[in-house]
This record gives C-alpha cells, sequence and structure tokens, in this order.
C-alpha cells in the first residue's frame, strides 16, 4: 500500500490533484496537508493535517509517523508573489524543498515530485520552441527557486538515488480552483469574467504569448510521470506543454462563445516577468520517454471551461 504525502493541497493543482490519486489509488494512504483548511472535495478524498512545510521538525515528523513513500510537493508561492516576498519565496520554494529532500533520504520516502516551471526559463533561454536542456538564467526569485529545486531534484537522484521527478508546467487554466499569485492568471480570470458577464482587465500585452495547459492535462502529467518506468526516464526533470497563445488568443475564443466578452489591456510589472518565459515549449522528450499526449487545445478547453464555470457560478 502506498503512503503519500501532498503539500500545498489548498493550491490549484491539489485540489484537483487528490480526486485522481483517489481514484487510481482506492487504498493508498492519501495524507493531504497544506497552512489552511481544505475545501471540503479535499476531505472526502484524503485525510488532511494542517502543516508549515517551513516547520522541518514538523515535515519530518509527519514522513515517519506515517511511513511516507512518496510525496508530491506543491507547496509554493508563483512568479508574481514571489516578486513581491522574495525572502519568503527563497524560504517556502526552496529552504522548504531542501529541507524536505534531506528529511525523505534519511527516512525512506522512494519519490519526490515537485512541479517547476517555465519560469525557471529566463530572457536569455531561446523562447520558441525551447528545449528541454538550454540556458536556464530566471530573472524572478520564482525561476531561481524553481531552477536550484530542478539541480535539487538531479543532485539527489544521482547522490542518494533518491527518485526525483519534475515537470515544467506551462500557465495552468482551471475551472475548480483559482490560481493565487501568477503571472499566467490573467487567462484563468478572462473565463470567470467572461461567464459572469464582466470585462476582464488584463495585466499583460494582448500580443503576449505563453505556454498553456488545461487542468485535466495537467493532473495526467503528475500521474503519468509518477508511474512511468525509471528505466524511461532520460532526465530528471520534463517540459510539458498543450498549446501556445496569446492574451489575445484567449479573447477571441471567449468571444465566441460569449459575444459580449471585452478585455481591457492594461499591462503591470507582471509583463516583464511573461516577456522572459518562452513563447513555446519543445516537449518532445516527454512525448517519446512517458508517452506524454495532451487532450486539450485553446477550443476544446474553452469549450470546457465555460460550461464547468456556468454550472459553478450559476
Ligand atoms: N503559472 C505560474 C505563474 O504564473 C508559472 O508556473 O507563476
Amino acid at each position: 500500500m502506498k503512503h503519500i504525502l501532498i503539500t500545498g493541497v489548498c493550491g490549484q493543482i491539489g485540489t484537483e490533484l487528490v480526486r485522481k490519486l483517489r481514484k487510481e489509488l482506492p487504498n493508498a494512504l492519501i495524507l493531504a496537508t497544506d497552512i489552511k483548511t481544505p475545501p471540503s472535495s479535499v476531505l472526502s478524498f484524503a485525510d488532511f493535517e494542517l502543516l508549515d512545510v517551513c516547520d522541518t521538525q514538523a515535515v519530518q515528523s509527519i514522513i515517519q509517523k506515517n511511513q511516507i513513500d512518496t510525496v508530491y510537493h506543491l507547496a509554493a508561492l508563483l512568479s508574481a508573489t514571489g516578486e513581491r516576498h522574495p525572502a519568503l519565496a527563497w524560504r517556502v520554494n526552496l529552504t522548504a524543498f531542501f529541507d524536505l529532500l534531506e528529511i525523505s533520504r534519511n527516512h525512506n520516502v522512494k519519490m519526490v515530485i515537485m512541479p517547476s516551471s517555465i519560469g525557471a526559463f529566463g530572457p536569455t533561454t531561446p523562447r520558441d520552441n525551447t528545449p528541454n536542456l538550454t540556458i536556464m538564467r530566471p530573472t524572478t526569485m520564482y525561476g531561481i527557486t524553481k531552477v536550484t529545486g530542478e539541480l535539487l531534484m538531479e543532485y539527489y537522484y544521482l547522490k542518494f538515488g533518491l527518485d526525483c521527478r519534475g515537470m515544467r508546467f506551462p500557465g495552468i487554466i482551471s475551472s475548480e480552483t483559482e490560481p493565487g499569485g501568477g503571472t499566467t492568471d490573467f487567462a484563468v480570470d478572462f473565463y470567470y469574467k467572461a461567464v459572469q458577464n464582466q470585462a476582464a482587465t488584463c495585466f499583460v500585452r494582448e500580443d503576449t504569448i505563453l505556454p498553456f495547459m488545461y487542468m485535466p492535462d495537467a493532473i495526467d502529467v503528475l500521474w503519468e510521470l509518477a508511474i512511468a518506468d525509471s528505466n524511461r526516464l532520460s532526465t530528471r526533470i520534463y517540459n510539458v506543454t498543450a498549446f501556445s497563445a496569446s492574451a489575445k488568443d484567449f479573447e477571441n475564443a471567449i468571444v465566441k462563445k460569449i459575444l459580449n466578452f471585452k478585455v481591457d489591456y492594461q499591462p503591470d510589472y507582471r509583463q516583464q516577468i511573461a516577456d522572459s518565459w518562452p513563447r513555446s515549449l519543445d516537449d518532445s522528450l516527454a512525448r517519446n520517454d512517458w508517452g506524454w499526449n495532451p487532450k486539450f487545445d485553446l477550443e476544446k478547453m474553452t469549450i470546457d471551461m465555460i460550461k464547468n464555470l456556468r454550472l459553478k457560478l450559476g
């Protein structure tokens, strides 16, 4: 029986990952944790304990007490929040992660899965079809913590045999839990505003192109990479993407379904962050090594998002 720990379960990914894990592993111990109480949906799929990932003693005790063998480490500050609170971003995204890796190798954890991000790239990275292995000199604190986290994962794998696996997610869009403090959040906001017949204000220019993915695909990435045969993995960290779109592409896709939707473009400090990230990713390594294949493009996702949000928001 698997003993799984999830940190940061209240975030955009965690609230949906628990459902998938419970479905795939009906008998597993799934211990979800966060610094705040989760929505009731989480409690129906997993046990829950309050946990501050910066409290190393508490992390160690939870791992020991529950004989955890697999960790999904989702607790993190996103890019825009990280720019406002760089020291906190370093502590949560990196110091806590380093401590978690140390605890993991000392207490029989077999696998650690941590999402990385397009934020791990920087302005000197080739921006189109960005390769898996390329220049990585991010200029945000978020990016610095992510690229360092990636290096630590490779190190703990090579040095201690800890099975660390990570994926560089693009902007993730979902109808269930709203993201908080990310640079790609504008795209999610468009859908919420459109369904409520409101105009959106967008904090990046309309020609800003970034890679994206719909949450059901992101959940598949987390699951499929975790169960992939280790012998088939040629790296520890994989680029993954579904489609690239500009802010205007999102507006146009929504207008096809909700005719009166309008967007007011008012770029702020987040424009600079977006401009330092890839426009598109080469994820052929993920496709070849473990069969990654997204199911949703912009149009299909838009139909599903609008349907789900109409049900949710009434
Ligand atoms: N979506 C995240 C952000 O915008 C990047 O991984 O911060």
